[in-house]
């Protein structure tokens, strides 16, 4: 049954059980004393009712009262650690339930291009100066660079590859990862060592992109072919390591408590993970096989969650196609992607092509088999849904997750709800970028770009939305992806936000914003929901485990452009403080377990590329959307 070979799986885990852990204000003064009391806070309990209350005690890991400073007083002993929040916030921590923690750790060490709109000119001395900086120097040390905006370097350059990289002053091979993860560039030396040639076919689900005449690879590979294709050596155990540890630092300063990795496999569980904190960890597994089954079941915790971190593996994860960001344009689409008509992306008219509706990667036979078969197994799927027309057809006592959605098609607002299915978003994808301006919108047209980001669509039509970062595909920034699904836009006037590329992407994006609690429930209670974790976590409810944060400033107060502009003060993971900023360490007297490392903030300063004009590239860009607007759509008008 399971015959698909480029699939990622992932999750799996049992249900947890209630905790039975209680206590009553009324029984207070009879209790032992908690190990921790905030006190004099706004606490958001995001619980059924929505209660804020002042206090919260802290017992063995799980929260033991909530309620009005009086109620907690008399839980305060000698040893109870006190924390006097002056007005602060606090509330659960956040849930991300689709991130790829290893691949975003592992690019923390990797020469990075940080998401930045970057001519070929800026690759190439970047890269330049990463090789001679890196301390590699065989011939056969490959250099791997992340997080390319590849839609703005093909703006800005057209289609690039080896040719470009080729004038690297180097012998080294060079592997280039678009910061969304679906297309690579190789310079020679890399398709060399990989063994492509001329003959090399495209495998299912990939493309290899081809020179003009036809014949030669251009070193820009897609999908499947980006994925399976290269042989880039996999990284040590030591590094895996070291990026692990690097990714757990910035979660915990990130206020994350609970993620899904939505990519992972046996590998990817390095044993010293379970002692770095944040988390509960859901793993999605990678490749289907016969023995998936058994193998999920082997290595998933099954452990009820507890104060202890814990690692579920409960769910697969597949792929059932690509991005439709131009140029790729890989996701399977119902309506055909507009094209140039006369091959200038900036000058006249786009129409429709329909060679370019691209059929789901798995055929809907292979799909139901496979679904069917996981699910009777007791085993939960996320599928990667990112055009409007890879949609499943189930029902029943399971959780399906589909992540992304960035395109969905009006019919299935409702079937969404209807199914029980969960779309698992990314906010930060809802605010003007290169990703959209000026090709991706102008491919798209305009008559269904009130499909894009549709969350408040779907929510109105039933089904609230899942919150996922898909880190490092987007830089992690939670505070900013609240912002964008409550305003529509990113932060561009904020230095340190990583939107902030300046016009044309300071405007609105289509669609409507969501309200300020929905989003915050994304990334809380309606995650924990779709990871079945919700009994123990995700609100903070007396018998729950004490896993909060405190925020510098009150999220459902402040005004909207500050809503990105602060920091989580506090993370705690199962009652124990895994991580609090320098000065909340004094103002609140508490010990985080880790040292700090830098602010989270200071890491997106220090842009691995900053120091050249952002604004550069808008003249086309603000042209072709100046052009857009007056066209409204797009035209479906073709040549004659
Ligand atoms: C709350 O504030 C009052 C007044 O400053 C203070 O006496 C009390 O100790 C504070 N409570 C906590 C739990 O810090
Ligand atoms: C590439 O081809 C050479 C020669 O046939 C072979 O020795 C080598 O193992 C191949 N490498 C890979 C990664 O397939
Ligand atoms: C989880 O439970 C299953 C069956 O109940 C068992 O076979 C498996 O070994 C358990 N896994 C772990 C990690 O304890
Ligand atoms: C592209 O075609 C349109 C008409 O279809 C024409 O108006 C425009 O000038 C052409 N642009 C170029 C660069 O050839
Ligand atoms: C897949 O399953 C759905 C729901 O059970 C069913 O409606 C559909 O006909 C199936 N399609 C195929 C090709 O098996
Ligand atoms: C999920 O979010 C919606 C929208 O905010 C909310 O109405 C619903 O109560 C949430 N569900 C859970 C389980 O929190």
């Amino acid at each position: 049954m399971f015959h698909k070979p480029n699939l990622i799986d992932g999750l799996s885990w049992l249900a947890a059980v209630g905790i039975g852990l209680v206590s009553t204000a009324g029984a207070a003064n009879t209790e032992p004393p908690a190990d921790f009391v905030f006190g004099n806070g706004s606490i958001y309990t995001l619980d059924a009712d929505s209660n804020v209350a002042a206090a919260l005690a802290v017992k063995g890991g799980y929260i033991s009262s909530i309620g009005r400073d009086a109620d907690i007083e008399p839980l305060i002993g000698i040893d109870t650690k006190v924390v006097d929040l002056q007005g602060r916030m606090v509330m659960p921590g956040l849930v991300d339930s689709h991130m790829h923690v290893l691949t975003g750790g592992l690019a923390l060490l990797n020469c990075d291009m940080n998401y930045q709109p970057v001519d070929i000119n800026q690759v190439l001395a970047h890269i330049q100066a990463c090789i001679e900086g890196d301390g590699k120097t065989a011939d056969d040390d490959w250099a791997e660079v992340v997080k390319l905006d590849y839609p703005s370097l093909v703006t800005k350059n057209g289609e690039v590859g080896k040719r470009e990289l080729d004038k690297l002053q180097t012998e080294r091979p060079i592997v280039i990862q678009s910061s969304d993860y679906h297309t690579v560039l190789l310079n020679t030396r890399a398709l060399d060592l990989s063994n492509i040639t001329a003959a090399t076919p495209d495998p299912p689900g990939g493309k290899i992109e081809r020179l003009p005449g036809g014949q030669e690879y251009s070193g820009v590979f897609q999908d499947a072919a980006a994925r399976e294709l290269v042989n880039l050596p996999p990284p040590t155990e030591a590094v895996r390591l070291e990026a692990c540890r690097s990714a757990l630092r910035l979660l915990r300063q990130a206020g994350i408590t609970t993620f899904q990795d939505a990519v992972a496999g046996p590998d990817d569980s390095p044993g010293e993970w379970r002692g770095h904190r944040p988390r509960r960890q859901h793993k999605t597994w990678v490749g289907l096989s016969q023995n998936t089954v058994a193998e999920i079941k082997r290595m998933n915790d099954n452990s009820t969650i507890g104060p202890k971190p814990t690692m579920k593996w409960q769910a697969i994860k597949g792929f059932l196609d690509g991005v439709i960001t131009y140029p790729a344009r890989t996701a399977a689409v119902v309506d055909p992607y507009c094209y140039p008509v006369n091959g200038s992306e900036t000058d006249g008219e786009w129409a429709p092509d329909p060679r370019t509706m691209n059929e789901p990667y798995w055929s809907q036979d292979i799909l139901n088999a496979t679904l069917e078969g996981l699910f009777l197994a007791g085993i939960d799927a996320q599928l990667h849904v990112d055009g409007d027309r890879a949609h499943p057809d189930r029902k029943g006592d399971f959780k399906l997750g589909l992540a992304h959605e960035e395109l969905s098609y009006q019919d299935d607002w409702a079937r969404f709800a209807a199914l029980g299915v969960d779309p698992i978003m990314s906010f930060q994808w809802a605010q003007l970028s290169s990703f959209y301006i000026p090709s991706t919108f102008a491919t798209l047209g305009d008559y269904r770009r009130g499909n894009l980001q549709a969350h408040r669509r779907i929510e109105e039509a039933g089904r609230p939305i899942v919150y996922g970062s898909d880190w490092p595909i987007d830089p992690l920034d939670e505070l900013l992806a609240l912002k964008v699904a409550v305003t529509r836009s990113g932060d561009p006037t904020n230095p340190k936000s990583p939107a902030s590329f300046g016009p044309p992407y300071d405007g609105i994006f289509p669609g409507d914003p969501i309200s300020r609690e929905s989003a915050l429930r994304a990334i809380t209670t309606n995650g924990t929901r779709f990871l079945r974790a919700d009994a123990s976590i995700g609100s903070l409810e007396v018998g729950k485990l004490a896993d909060l944060i405190a925020l510098e400033k009150n999220y459902f107060e402040v005004p909207e452009e500050e809503i990105e502009r602060q920091r989580v003060l506090v993370t705690m993971v199962g009652g124990e403080v895994v991580f609090a900023t320098d000065d909340a360490q004094s103002e609140f007297g508490v010990t985080p377990r880790f040292p700090n490392f830098g602010q989270i903030g200071s890491q997106l300063d220090n842009r691995a590329i900053g120091g050249f004009d952002r604004r550069s590239l808008s003249k086309r860009g603000v042209a072709s959307v100046a052009r857009l607007r007056r066209r409204g759509q797009c035209t479906h008008k073709h040549r004659g």
